[in-house]
Formats: structure tokens, sequence, C-alpha cells
């Protein structure tokens, strides 16, 4: 039999419960056993008085075992500990450092004080996880802080800081010193009183500010189940008695758990630990990236610049010339002044960020740059060009990287006389906001320089996706199929209003027509001109977009794309110009336009995304299956709660989906 993960400890009449579950100190069914012998041998004991929980290691609980959430629950369960807990004469302190997450936090609501260290988070994440708490978190937190902010709190899942606890009553003290120390003495000050957040009444919120937070809640969460049950769940704390409200939030969390949503959502948490996991990287060494430099000053080139600053790494941007630089940086700082004026930064921190950016005009001044991302125009020749000037004055050992979105970076690397240290990192638009980073490692990238990449993402707290090269690499490859099926369904006879309809109410966070107006038709324009010449003749090509591009409609900068934008316009409206244009395309492609159902527009442009993405596995252009639903929810907009594509795709009918992928060759 194996050691309890939770030992018990004497310090004079205060028994210290440890919590050792490496490497989180997850909640596992053996830990609640030993937290329920814990609490019974202190009952027991008439030595000793009072009781401090504290973890092991780097952490206090993260949460419960994520892991168990997807089968029946082995008793004993967090529930039972909450109520041994709170059955026990004495009192007991929780002593909270790292993270206390969900089942973990719950577990500190349900002693009578909580001492934090000054790095300690507390935060009720569940909702993230497509559930509601389980073990009274929606019953305990809103007598702490009250209703609303219970509910801003539950719905993000955003981890609250020690100061901000200590200020919303969700800690009662933080500790400066040693916090075992700190909490020991806590629980002695408590004379042996119990003092249970259940027994104290809910704080009496005004009623517009429960109703502000509960709409912020639901705009934010998009009403999503486990957002509205979390809801419901806070705002019972204040109308039912304390038993049944917290029944009745146990039955909504057992059933929530149990969702598809849920699972998928699981499914995406233990994805992003895997993509962590990077084979042939074992033993490489990382290099220190102190400086960064960015090649290109247009949108992607600043927004990456501002990723650079934001993490606290100083940054060199270059354009051709002043005036680009000057356009650039002033770029940067409207997106510092939004985050201001929108209270996300203080002017002090922005002002700190805004100077870690240097303008240049001269590829010189990267000589001493450890990282440098090209973001120039996407076009093969110009990039070629770049890369063999800036093989010239980088420094040895410092990495190059393209932030190329299509293009092979195996011939940018070439370009160059250190091919091992050219990589691909491929951010996102607006690249402060959005978290996907796929870094792509070409043929000759040296174990060191991707090792280095990723560590390099990671403090831009971006979640970085490994691809290898191929046009498109992971994301675009499979929006590009994604994007084709769409528009073939146009050319049939369905209008891109309702394409877009369809998939958004799949999910997407907006329609590809809607999307393609919003990133501009050009990219994917020159994309196609240069594919023209090896484009296998049989294919069925839908030249619609072409003829809008032919027609200066580029999306919504022009004004008109798929969509037109009347001035001030906040959507896009259905063009009868671009109708016409349709209806034309398809009569000069010989279809009888017909009428296609909501249906048949989603199972074709999802067979159409699994098809590709099991192409982009079978040819290894990415690592797992789980890399790729990253992908495609983090920087594509498919939804969260369905997965990814091969998520969903293992949830379907296999032989429907065969079918469906049959019919599309
Ligand atoms: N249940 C099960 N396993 C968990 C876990 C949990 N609640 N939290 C973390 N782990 C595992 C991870 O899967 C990872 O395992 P691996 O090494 O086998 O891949 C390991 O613990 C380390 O986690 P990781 O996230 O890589 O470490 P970190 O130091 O970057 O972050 C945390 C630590 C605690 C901040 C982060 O793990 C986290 O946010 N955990 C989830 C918290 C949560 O949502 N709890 C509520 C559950 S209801």
């Amino acid at each position: 039999m194996s050691a309890s993960p939770v030992r018990l400890e004497r310090e004079g009449r205060v028994a210290v419960v440890v919590i050792d579950n490496p490497p989180v100190n997850a909640g596992s069914a053996a830990v609640r056993s030993g937290l329920l012998e814990a609490v019974a041998a202190v009952a027991a004991d008439p030595a000793l008085e009072a009781g401090v929980i504290i973890g092991a290691g780097g952490t206090f609980v993260a949460g419960s075992d994520i892991r168990e959430f997807g089968q029946p629950l082995a008793e004993p369960q967090l529930p039972a500990v909450l109520a041994a807990l709170a059955a026990c004469p004495k009192p007991f302190v929780a002593a909270l450092h790292g993270a206390a997450l969900g089942g973990g936090f719950e577990l500190a609501l349900g002693c009578d004080a909580r001492v934090a260290a000054m790095d300690a988070v507390v935060g009720l994440p569940e909702v993230t996880l497509g559930m509601i708490p389980g073990a009274g978190g929606t019953q305990h937190l809103p007598r702490l802080a009250g209703v609303a902010k219970a509910i801003e709190i539950a719905c993000s899942g955003r981890r609250v800081k020690a100061a901000e606890a200590l200020r919303l009553g969700l800690v009662d003290a933080v500790a400066e010193g040693d916090l075992r120390a700190a909490a020991v003495a806590h629980a002695l000050a408590l004379g042996g009183r119990k003092r249970p957040v259940s027994a104290l009444p809910v704080p009496a919120d005004p009623p517009e500010a429960v109703a502000d937070a509960e709409k912020a809640a639901l705009r934010a969460g998009k009403g999503r189940p486990p957002v509205v049950a979390a809801i419901a769940a806070i705002k019972e704390a204040a109308t039912l008695p304390y038993g049944e409200a917290l029944a009745n939030e146990r039955r909504m969390f057992q059933a929530l758990r149990q969702s598809p949503e849920a699972a998928a959502l699981r499914h995406l948490f233990f994805a992003e630990r895997e993509a962590a996991k990077v084979p042939g990287l074992e033993g490489a060494a990382e290099r220190p990236v102190g400086s960064a430099g960015v090649v290109g000053a247009g949108t992607m080139g600043s927004g990456i610049a501002t990723c650079f600053a934001d993490a606290g790494i100083a940054v060199t941007l270059i354009d051709q010339d002043e005036e680009a630089v000057a356009r650039g940086l002033a770029c940067v700082k409207q997106g510092y002044d939004a985050s201001v004026a929108a209270g996300r930064l203080d002017e002090a921190e922005a002002e700190r960020r805004l100077a870690r950016i240097h303008g240049a005009v001269d590829l010189a001044s990267l000589a001493d740059a450890d990282l440098v991302v090209e973001a120039i125009f996407e076009d093969m020749a110009l990039k070629e060009a770049m890369f063999a000037r800036l093989d010239a004055v980088a420094k040895p050992g410092a990495i190059l990287a393209t932030n190329t979105s299509y293009l092979d970076v195996d011939r940018i690397a070439a370009a160059t006389k250190r091919p091992q240290d050219v990589l691909g990192l491929h951010f996102f638009s607006p690249a402060p906001v959005m978290r996907l980073l796929e870094v792509v490692r070409a043929a000759k990238t040296s174990p060191g320089a991707l090792a280095t990449a990723l560590a390099v993402g990671r403090k831009l707290r971006k979640l970085c996706v490994v691809a290898k090269v191929g046009e498109g690499f992971i994301g675009n490859r499979l929006y590009a199929a994604y994007r084709r099926q769409c528009e073939l369904l146009v050319e049939e006879g369905a209008l891109p209003e309702e394409v877009d309809a369809a998939l958004e109410s799949f999910g997407f966070a907006m329609g590809p027509f809607a999307v393609a107006d919003m990133a501009g038709l050009d990219i994917a324009w020159r994309m196609r001109q240069r594919l023209a010449a090896t484009r296998d003749p049989r294919e069925r090509y839908c030249a619609i977009a072409d003829r809008l591009c032919e027609r200066g409609r580029l999306g919504r900068k022009t004004g008109a794309g798929w969509y037109r934008y009347p001035p001030g316009a906040r959507r896009g409206e259905p063009d009868p110009e671009v109708r016409a244009l349709i209806e034309a395309a398809s009569a000069a492609a010989g279809i009888a336009r017909r009428a296609i159902d909501p249906d048949e527009i989603r199972g074709r442009a999802l067979a159409t995304l699994v098809r590709e993405a099991e192409r982009v596995l079978a040819e290894g252009v990415a690592l797992r299956a789980s890399d790729v639903d990253l992908v495609l929810v983090n920087g594509y907009g498919f939804p969260k709660h369905e997965g990814g594509p091969l998520f969903w795709a293992s949830r379907q009918d296999r032989a429907r989906l065969d079918a469906a992928t049959a019919r599309l060759a």
C-alpha cells in the first residue's frame, strides 16, 4: 500500500495537516481520505486545540483532480471532507501559497480562517471547465465577497491575487514571512472558537449591482450552461436556507461535470499541458533571450513588438524608412492608450512597456538581438533577401524567426548560413491579444533553437503549438480547406450570410465570410495566385473570391467584401451586388443553384476540417490530434465547448462522418 498523501505534524497544540501530492497537490480520492482521517485525529486528541491545512511543495491545492471528473467520483467526496471540518469542534486554518483553486479554494473556504502567502492566488475556475463548484464554493464565496463579486469571480474563473483576496475578505490575513508559522499563530489566536463561513449572513448587495454582474457574466460567458448555473447557485445563497442551496449546488455540479461541454473543456486543459511536451528536446540547452528585434513595423510587426515589451523584453522595431517606423510606434502607443483607457493597465506600467520598444531603420541595430522576428510582406523573394541580410548582421547563436503564415520556412532558412537557428513564429492577429503561437520547426532547426523559441513563447504567455513546415502549417492549412468548402457551398446555392449563420449557430465566434472580410481578402488572393501554377487542373476551383478582389472588394477595410459596410456599420450587410456576382459565377460554372440547409452547411464544413486535420496528422505536420484542436480553438474561433475539430469528430457517429468526408472527395 502506498503512503497517504496527507500527513499530520504537530506544533505544540496545533496539528499541521500537510497535503503532499505532487506536482500540484490535486485533491484526489487519496487526499480526501487522508484529510478525513486527519480531521478525525485532531478532533479526538485532547492535546490539540486547532489545525492548519497546508500544501507541501510549491502550492496549496491547485484543484480537485480533473482526471476524476469524467468518471463516477470515488468516495469520500469533497463535501464529506467539508462536513467533517464543519463538525469538528476545533477550528482549522487554511495556509495558502501558490494556487488554491477550485476544490482547493473550496477546501480553504470550508476552514474557519484563511492565511495567504504573498504569492497565493485563489479562485473558482470550474466554469472554465464546464462545471460549477460542487463543494460549497457558490455558497461560501458570496458570504465573504457579496453576490455580485462572487458572480464575477466564479463566472470568469479568474485567479484572485492575495492582496485583492484580502481586500475582498476571501482571506483573513496575508503572511509576509513564514506562512506555516503565521497560520499556526492564527490558529492559536482563534482560541478554540469555530468561525465557519456558512454561519455568516450573505451581505445585501444592491439589486442593480447583482443584475449588472449577471449581465456582464452572461455576455462574457456567451450564456453557456455552466455560467447560467453558477449564477443561479450563487443567487440561491441569498434566497434559500444554506443546506438546501448547498444540495442544489451539488446536484448542478454532478449534472454538469458529466456534460459533453465539460468533457471538451477537460480535453483542452490536458491538451495544453501535452502541447508543451515536444519530442527531441530532451537535454536541449535553452539560450537566454534578453533582447529582441522585429523587422516590419506593420500591424503584425508592431503587435509582435508589443508582446515582447509586455513580457519585459527590450525590442527594436525596424522598417525601411523613418515614416514607417513612426507609424509602427504610433500603432503600439495606440494599443497601450486603449489598454489604459479600458483600465487594463495603469499609465506608469504602459510607459514602462512603451519604453522597452525602440524604432530603427538600420538592420545593423539588430546586431545584439538574441532573437529576431521577421514580419514583412508575405512574399518568398522578399523574405529570402531579408534573411540573407539578417544572417549578415545578427550575432552568432541569435534565433531568426519568420512570422510567415503560409510560406516554406525551409526555403527561408536556406537563404542563411545558419538554418539551424531559423524557425517560424506564427503569431495571430491582434498579436498582443491572441494566445496562440504556432512554432514552426523547419527541417534543420536545432533542438536548442526550438527549445529557446518555446521558452520565449511561454514568457510571452502564448500557448505554443509546434508544427512542421507545410503550406499553411496547421491552422491556415485547415482553415483554407474549410473556407474553400464554404465557398463551394456558396457556388452551389447558399448565400454567404446563410453559411455564416449556420456556422455561428454551431458556435464559431464568426462565420467564415465575416472573418474573411475582417482579415482582408487580399492575403488569400495572393496565396491562390501563387499556387495557381501548381494547382491540379482537375480540382474544382471557385472563383467568386477572385471576382470580389478584382472589383476592389478586399473586405471591411475597403468598405466592401463578401458583405458591404456602410459607414458606422458594426456588421456587414448582405449586398445585392455580391448576390448577382455569385449567381453569375454559379451559372458560369454550369451549376443550377439549390437551397442548402444549415445542417448540410455545418456537416460539410466540419467534415472538411476533420478530413484536413487527419491529413495534417498523417503528414506529421502536427505532433498530435490534441494540438490540432488547440490551434483551431485558440486561433480560429472554433467553439471551445466542442473541444476542437478532432475531439468533436471523436464524439460523432463514425460511419456518418466517414460517409460525409467520402462525399467531399
Ligand atoms: N487535476 C489534475 N492534474 C492537474 C491539475 C488538476 N487540478 N492541475 C494541474 N495538474 C497536472 C497537469 O496536468 C500537469 O501534469 P503533467 O505534468 O502530467 O502534464 C501538472 O499537474 C503540472 O501542471 P502545469 O499546469 O503544467 O503546471 P504549472 O506550474 O504551469 O501550473 C497550476 C500550475 C496549478 C497553476 C495549473 O496547473 C492549473 O491552473 N491547474 C488547474 C487549476 C484548476 O483549474 N483547478 C480547478 C479544478 S476544478
